[in-house]
């Protein structure tokens, strides 16, 4: 991937003009406006429901509860939560599960009157005692029997308490809320028995499969469009309630019916990331060689649903250490179901242990990266097998080298600049590479035109502009001659976004389906005069173009094919996936987040002075799309680490800051200089063009780095998320 490998992202016109239409925004014919109106309990059921004010009210079409409710046909159906997406079903019966659950839907013909009809309906509780705090329902927790829930153990177990030097502590992240710029929106509408929606998915094929299990219709009835996001983030990989509330109002009035999230309610109904509570236990030779290594993770889950993720995975594979321990419980807590976030649970497992690797290096008295380097693992402890690529070493080294490691002490608070002392920390992050199948359509038209399409979503990495790079690579057809067709059902089938799994799966697609296109290109024009009586082996094309690799000078291009065969057009169509060779390799994605903070130690300021994030993502794509993705990632990290919790009051089981004032997210000045280094080396195995994932590990270690710089900078070990400045202040914090 060379001459493309720079190009701008094809939708940052459209986007930054405002003529990418998102969900939200699509004219529609006699559009209808609706919202939800939540609980103001956390748990219970409603005694009774007054909603005749609001019925009355100017404008209103109908408000549904309920008590008022068509049900739709999948809720009495047998549960079969793979098939509902959603295993809540909105309106189903008088039960509150957790604060700001919907409890009525109210739809009217303009926005203003649909928002004054809500604010009259009046509810009634019998209320039940609730749980929202996981440190006081551990004794809930319970064991999944999952790949992800089993334990996991390898050697002795616990066997880090057999060793020289041990330490064990436990780490707690909040609750994170994913909060894109764009809200939760939908446009949802009926033809007949056939639903169409508009709304903000990272999967048409998924939303689609939920909404055929709610209503108990087929899938190829459904119709999504989910083509511009401003962001997920994993929000978008579930289809919520509020989508089904939609299509539930749009059936009723037999009417489009438009809603879209409050901002407040974008911090209790559309998932987040879980509250998590881990407990490290690491032991080593006194010479730094990792013997022991137990990680244990209690995360909350919902009442209704049991949400996991691979919180512990990383602690098993990372390192090479011979006895390793996993353990992952869930305890349910009367709240909206959690939801992936990026980096899931590797960025939440990260934090843990990468702060716990930089504890016992203290320890130990050991450089933190010299102690990562003996314990190097060669290759998959876990799934005893080889890596199929990894470059972990080089990331480590260019880290070292940009971010001024040799200026680091190992012994905390030894460096300064001026009033503010001075900490160097890392932390490694990894994800694994999938490949999911993926159809591509690759059509070359008269006009010089190639399509590509795709229903896979682009929610904001440049999926569009990584599928224009490989198409452009691979015909040699310009970018500017490229068009992507992508999120919306109807096209060949794509995989959801998410698991940084894009890239190599569509990427691998277009590969495939362009190949296909060339081929049958090849083919054409060995049938009739252009090329007629040549073997297809003594064929070339490029650039665009077919000629014979036998020195006859003549040319003949896709355009003048089409013609001389009076065609409108040549198209292949290509179903790609991974291979059985791929199965016998582990494929990860490596990253490792080097921080410089600088921390005044009579304020408890934290300031992020230089971040350099260092990944081997295999080839890149790329370079543009990449960085930025890698810049967010490191964002997203320097939230985790420094800002961002979800505060809930347990008293009444609600969230105090569901709002941008009072829920922080770093901002352009909160970070003052970053970098992003890539090995860009071609993974051997992984798929044609030789990526790995990128989204996920742009987060995953990122956390972590921040803490250990801050515990080099002061002597102050956080090992509560966020870092902010009671903690550093706070003398009981000093405990190492
Ligand atoms: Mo990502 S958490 O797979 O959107």
């Amino acid at each position: 991937m060379s001459k493309t490998s720079n190009i701008n992202r094809v939708d940052g016109f459209a986007k930054v003009t405002g003529s990418a239409t998102y969900s939200a925004e699509y004219k529609t014919q006699g559009v209808a406006y609706a919202c939800l109106v939540g609980s103001t309990i956390a748990k219970g059921r409603i005694k009774a429901i007054d909603t005749k004010k609001a019925e009355w009210a100017p404008g209103v079409l109908t408000v549904i509860t309920h008590l008022n409710v068509d049900k739709p046909a999948g809720y009495d159906k047998p549960k079969d939560k793979s098939n509902l997406g959603q295993p809540l079903p909105i309106f189903k019966d008088n039960t509150v599960l957790y604060y700001d659950q919907p409890i009525a839907l109210v739809i009217a013909d303009t926005f203003e009157r649909m928002q004054y009809a809500a604010s009259l309906i009046k509810a009634e509780y019998l209320k039940e005692e609730h749980t929202t705090d996981l440190h006081k329902a551990k004794d809930k927790e319970k064991k999944i029997d999952t790949d992800k829930g089993n334990d996991y153990h390898r050697g002795v177990e616990d066997g880090y308490k057999n060793a020289d030097v041990v330490i064990e502590h436990e780490y707690t992240i909040p609750t994170e809320v994913h909060n894109p710029m764009e809200l939760a929106n939908i446009i949802a509408k009926w033809d007949g028995n056939k639903p169409s929606l508009f709304t903000k998915s990272q999967g048409v094929e998924g939303t689609r499969k939920s909404v055929a299990g709610v209503f108990g219709i087929p899938i190829e009835d459904v119709s999504v469009n989910s083509e511009y996001l401003g962001g997920a983030f994993g929000m978008g990989l579930h289809t919520w309630p509020y989508e089904i509330a939609a299509l539930i109002g749009a059936k009723k009035i037999n009417r489009p019916v438009k809603l879209v999230l409050h901002r407040e309610q974008m911090f209790t109904n559309v998932g987040f990331r879980p509250y998590t509570i881990q407990k490290m236990g690491l032991g080593a030779t006194k010479d730094g060689k990792l013997t022991g290594l137990t990680h244990e993770a209690v995360a909350m889950t919902s009442s209704y649903e049991d949400f996991m993720e691979g919180t512990v995975n990383m602690s098993r594979f990372i390192y090479d250490c011979a006895n390793v321990s996993t353990r992952y419980r869930i305890v349910p807590l009367d709240t909206c179901t959690p939801i992936w976030m990026r980096g899931p649970g590797e960025a939440t497992g990260s934090f843990a242990l990468e702060s716990a690797m930089d504890e016992l290096a203290h320890k130990l008295d050991m450089d933190p990266i010299e102690f990562r380097k003996r314990n190097y693992a060669e290759k998959d402890l876990e799934q005893n097998k080889p890596w199929s690529s990894k470059f972990l070493l080089e990331c480590y080294e260019a880290g070292m080298e940009r971010i001024g490691w040799k200026n680091r002490k190992n012994k905390p608070g030894s460096v300064r600049e001026g009033e503010w002392l001075v900490g160097y920390g890392m932390g490694t992050g990894t994800f694994g590479s999938y490949r999911n199948p993926t159809t591509v359509k690759a059509k070359f038209l008269l006009d010089g035109t190639l399509v590509l399409q795709c229903s896979v979503n682009d929610m904001g990495p440049g999926t569009a502009t990584m599928m224009t790079a490989i198409g452009a690579e691979i015909t040699g057809i310009p970018p500017e001659n490229i068009v992507i067709e992508m999120g919306k059902s109807g096209l060949p089938k794509g995989p959801t976004q998410g698991g940084s799994a894009t890239t190599s799966s569509v990427g691998s697609a277009v590969h495939d389906a362009c190949n296909l296109l060339i081929s049958k290109a090849l083919g054409l024009a060995t049938e009739n005069q252009n090329f007629k009586n040549t073997p297809i082996s003594d064929l070339a094309f490029a650039n665009g173009s077919i000629s014979s690799v036998k020195g006859a000078a003549k040319k003949v291009s896709l355009v003048s094919l089409l013609n001389d065969n009076k065609l409108e057009e040549l198209v292949a169509e290509k179903e790609s996936k991974g291979s059985e060779e791929a199965k016998k390799y582990s494929i990860y994605s490596f990253s490792v987040h080097f921080v410089k903070v600088l921390v005044n130690p009579n304020l408890g300021k934290i300031r992020i002075a230089h971040v350099v994030s260092c990944a081997d993502i295999g080839t890149v794509i790329n370079e543009k799309t990449s960085a930025g993705q890698m810049f967010g990632g490191a964002v997203g990290g320097i939230g985790m680490g420094l800002m961002e919790a979800l505060e809930i009051d347990h008293r009444f089981g609600r969230p105090i800051n569901n709002n941008f004032a009072d829920y922080h997210v770093p901002v352009n000045a909160d970070i003052e200089k970053q970098e992003v280094f890539f090995v860009n080396k071609k993974d051997p195995i992984s798929n044609p063009m030789g990526t790995k994932g990128l989204g996920e590990t742009a987060l995953v270690g990122m956390a972590p780095a921040i803490a250990n710089a801050v515990f080099n900078a002061t002597g102050k070990r956080v090992r509560d998320l966020p870092i902010t400045l009671d903690k550093i202040l706070e003398p009981s914090t000093a405990k190492v």
